[in-house]
């Protein structure tokens, strides 16, 4: 069985390439490095070094691919959010139509998308629900992650591809804190104040520390998405991917460390995220690492590699 990861050099995607390298499958890693890291490859992967935008050179990859997983994307900084805005449509919505486009008259098994839950915004009613609506004026990013979704559901309904999109929440894990060469919408807190803490600095807490989030471990993330991909009944659905569990980032902090600092809320922040997984529970598909669990795991490893 061979799987296609795109984005295989980046945070998640590179998670997702070792979780379908341990189950035993080809899997083609394909990432234009603009983000990603090549070390964050599993050496067992077959890496290409592609832009998503290269059709032929999707073409030439996809032709015998049983499961593609769509993770490549450009990641807007939070200030000043507009930043890049048409490179990133070309990468985030064209980018994403091409790949559905590669994958026409093969016989892939099903495409799946990483979406984002920043596409609901800040919802009013929380926890969000699959059916909450979305808020697609807050930011550019979110349309593009919206109409990439979209658009994957509309051409694997014209091309017989069975698509899934999955609406992520904030991953936490080792590979998040690597990106070093843009800064990513998700800047990610747990590692920001696990590293404050192996360095004896005060954690800084936006704001007053009172909104809240939904965090999921980067491995859960992995392997939902290898179940869903191998799923004979989730089909042409889009799912919550959360934890199902909200926390402050006071309380995030407490269980870190006692040494903490206030600093400037960050532009753009939404104020509360809380997501709602019982829609993918109901295939027995669910998340399995704590909070507490992970962030002792990522301790350990940023220890580690100190
Ligand atoms: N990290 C999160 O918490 C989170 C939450 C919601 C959604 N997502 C989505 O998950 C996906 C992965 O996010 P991540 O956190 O791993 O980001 P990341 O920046 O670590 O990884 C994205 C990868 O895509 C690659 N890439 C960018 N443009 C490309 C192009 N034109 N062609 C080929 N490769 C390209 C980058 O080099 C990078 O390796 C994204 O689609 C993102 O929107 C992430």
């Amino acid at each position: 069985m061979k799987a296609i990861v795109t984005g295989a050099a980046g945070f998640i995607g590179s998670t997702i390439v070792d979780k379908f390298i341990s189950e035993g499958f080809d899997t083609i890693a394909v990432d234009n490095l603009s983000a990603g890291l090549k070390d964050n490859v599993n050496p067992k992967a077959t890496f290409v070094e592609l832009d998503i935008r290269d059709f032929s050179g999707l073409r030439q990859i996809a032709t015998d691919c049983d499961y593609f997983i769509h993770c490549a994307a450009a990641m807007p900084i939070v200030r000043p959010p507009f930043e890049d805005t048409v490179e990133h449509e070309e990468i985030n919505v064209i980018g994403t139509m091409q790949c559905l486009k590669a994958l026409e008259g093969s016989s892939v098994k099903k495409f799946l998308y990483a979406s984002s839950c920043a596409t609901y915004g800040q919802s009013k009613n929380l926890p969000i629900t699959e059916g909450e609506a979305v808020d697609l004026l807050s930011r550019p990013y979110t349309i593009q992650k919206f109409c990439g979704e979209q658009f994957s559901l509309l051409l694997g309904q014209r091309y017989g591809i069975p698509v899934v999109s999955l609406r992520l929440f904030a991953n936490y894990g080792p590979r998040s804190l690597q990106n070093t060469k843009t800064a990513n919408t998700y800047s990610p807190v747990i590692g920001i104040f696990l590293q404050q803490k192996l360095d004896k600095r005060p954690l800084t807490i936006t704001g007053d520390g009172s909104q809240s989030r939904d965090f999921i471990n980067v491995e859960d993330t992995a392997r939902i998405f290898y179940e869903v991909a191998l799923s004979e009944e989730i089909k042409d659905d889009i799912f919550n991917v959360c934890s199902g569990r909200r926390i402050t980032i006071q309380e995030l902090a407490n269980i870190i460390s006692p040494d903490q600092t206030y600093i400037e809320r960050t532009y753009g922040e939404v104020e509360h995220i809380h997501g709602d997984n019982s829609k993918l529970r109901k295939f027995g598909i669910s998340p399995k690492i704590t909070l507490e669990e992970g962030i002792a795991n990522l301790e350990e490893y940023l220890e580690s590699v100190r």
